[in-house]
């Protein structure tokens, strides 16, 4: 009775939930090294609907097949112990469950309404990623790269307070699913040659959202080599606060436009009060270009999409590497026999009502000192775009701040206000230093 009151106090909105659990699974953990999957998928099995499903505290428990928990209703999971993968590269090729965006292969997923997953500060998921960084090297779409932690088609759910270690792949992924709370995660993927092969990373996004509405990700760390969040195609109404993200390649939209004549919408997204140290880029639209080369999820292209109703706002930077105002119109296959973007650019986006304010932060020094490029695509409508209050400088503290605008709507290509009548065009001074 304390657990649920205590519960309810703390939860920022109510998840339908009439009674208190009417029965409890505690999975049990071999300990002599062979599959919990068996036992876990029984305690989901006898407690998935109006139950609870608890992983003890200091346990560890092997995960060497693929978890399907789905038909979940009503369920608290207390993830108080350790999920460990097994690095059986063959069978996870073989047997995850798969999406059809991007083929992704997931490890473990739920499925259902009204699911609490609460690791209480103690839960870890350890995907044993290195196996999966060494032999994606050079091909981050590698197939089968498992995902630890997936929500998928899932309608009212709650995950907070646990962490994710060496995912194999992306890291939390949401898939077709709508009122999520994803509040105090920590995830960490980190290559033991990052140095020595820095492209080894790739892939292992933070959280990734597709064909979701409506999730809030708040007071969460992410160090994991690849974007900490993108809202892939299909992206509604999220909301991000408070998050600090090291090492990543920022927070992104897209890639969008990957699948050739589909269209790829995205709209309502605030991400606020976001730290980034070490990041790639900063807040960041990227699209395919209009020609396809070869096919996702490797390659692809030449699909379309919109991007509307986008704030960011107050992100702290050190140590970027790229402009943290970024709109990009040029991802293709990272293989040969790509065309030039120029040839083919992207054709049929729209990117409307978009803003970045309150930047604050130092740049690389090694890598320029262009703070704003936003290069849309002659065949994109970009409008209604406002960037404010950007103050992110070379990291030698001398030299002056340049930026890129490219077919935007009232802007010039400095990004100076080109049509004083357009009252969306706004630019305020950014990074210029004496
Ligand atoms: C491992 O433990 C489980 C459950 O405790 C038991 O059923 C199984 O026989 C054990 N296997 C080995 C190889 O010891
Ligand atoms: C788990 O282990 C930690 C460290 O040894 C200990 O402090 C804690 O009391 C243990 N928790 C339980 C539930 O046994
Ligand atoms: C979920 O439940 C439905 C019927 O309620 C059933 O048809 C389906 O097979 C179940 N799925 C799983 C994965 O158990
Ligand atoms: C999604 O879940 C709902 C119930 O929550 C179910 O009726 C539906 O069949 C599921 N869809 C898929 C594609 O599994
Ligand atoms: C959005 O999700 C939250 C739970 O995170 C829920 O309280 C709220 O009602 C949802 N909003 C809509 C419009 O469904
Ligand atoms: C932001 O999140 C961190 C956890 O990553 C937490 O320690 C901190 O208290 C949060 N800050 C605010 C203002 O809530
Ligand atoms: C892009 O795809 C459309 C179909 O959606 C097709 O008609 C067009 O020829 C393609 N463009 C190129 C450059 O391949
Ligand atoms: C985006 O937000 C606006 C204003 O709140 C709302 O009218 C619109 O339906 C939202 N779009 C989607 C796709 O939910
Ligand atoms: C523009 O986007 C913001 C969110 O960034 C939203 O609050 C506002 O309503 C949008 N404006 C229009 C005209 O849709
Ligand atoms: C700008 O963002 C920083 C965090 O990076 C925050 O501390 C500050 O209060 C914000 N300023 C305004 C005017 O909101
Ligand atoms: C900035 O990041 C680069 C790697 O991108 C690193 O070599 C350098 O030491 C970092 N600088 C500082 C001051 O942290
Ligand atoms: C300037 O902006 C106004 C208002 O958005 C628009 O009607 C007008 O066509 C623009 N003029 C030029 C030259 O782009």
């Amino acid at each position: 009775m304390r657990f649920f009151s205590s519960l309810l106090l703390s939860l920022p909105f109510a998840i339908a939930q009439a009674t208190a659990w009417s029965k409890t699974c505690i999975v049990p953990a071999s300990g002599n090294g062979t599959d919990d999957s068996p036992a876990i998928r029984q305690a989901f099995q006898e407690c998935g609907v109006n139950g609870r499903v608890v992983f003890s505290e200091n346990t560890t428990y092997d995960v060497q097949s693929v978890l399907q928990l789905h038909n979940l209703s009503n369920v608290q999971v207390d993830l108080r112990g350790t999920l460990v993968y097994s690095t059986n590269v063959r069978y996870w090729i073989q047997h995850g469950s798969h999406y059809y965006f991007q083929n992704i292969s997931i490890a473990m997923e739920f499925s259902g309404t009204d699911i609490i997953i609460d690791g209480h500060d103690t839960g870890v998921i350890d995907g044993q990623g290195q196996v999966w960084y060494d032999l994606a090297l050079g091909i981050g779409g590698l197939f089968g790269r498992p995902i630890p932690f997936c929500l998928r088609n899932v309608t009212n759910a709650v995950a907070r307070n646990f962490k994710i270690l060496q995912s194999g792949k992306w890291n939390f992924v949401m898939v077709e699913s709508r009122n999520i709370l994803v509040d105090n995660i920590y995830l960490s993927s980190t290559s033991d040659d990052y140095q020595a092969n820095p492209g080894n990373l790739g892939n292992t996004d933070g959280w990734d959202t597709i064909n979701s509405d409506n999730i809030t990700i708040t007071n969460s760390y992410a160090n994991t080599g690849d974007d900490c969040v993108s809202f892939k195609p299909g992206s509604t109404n999220m909301y991000v606060k408070n998050l600090t993200c090291v090492n990543t390649a920022g927070i992104a939209i897209g890639s969008l436009g990957q699948y050739e004549g589909v269209f790829d919408p995205v709209e309502n997204i605030t991400v606020e009060d976001v730290t980034l140290i070490g990041s790639r880029n900063g807040a960041y639209i990227k699209t395919y270009m209009g020609k396809r080369t070869y096919y996702p999820p490797q390659g692809g292209g030449n699909g379309t999409g919109s991007v509307k109703n986008v704030l960011f706002k107050n992100f702290h930077i050190e140590n970027i590497t790229a402009a943290p105002v970024l709109i990009q119109q040029c991802s293709a296959w990272a293989g040969w026999d790509v065309p030039s973007c120029s040839e083919y650019p992207a054709t049929g986006f729209i990117f409307d009502n978009i803003t970045w304010a309150n930047f604050t932060g130092w740049m690389n020094e090694a890598v320029g000192t262009t703070t704003v490029s936003l290069v849309c695509s002659p065949y994109s409508e970009c409008s209604n775009i406002q960037v404010d209050d950007i103050t992110v400088v070379p990291a030698t503290g001398t030299g002056t701040a340049s930026r890129i605008c490219t077919n935007v709507n009232g802007f010039n290509a400095s990004c100076g206000v080109s049509n004083s009548t357009s009252v969306e065009a706004r630019m305020s001074a950014d990074g210029v230093l004496t």
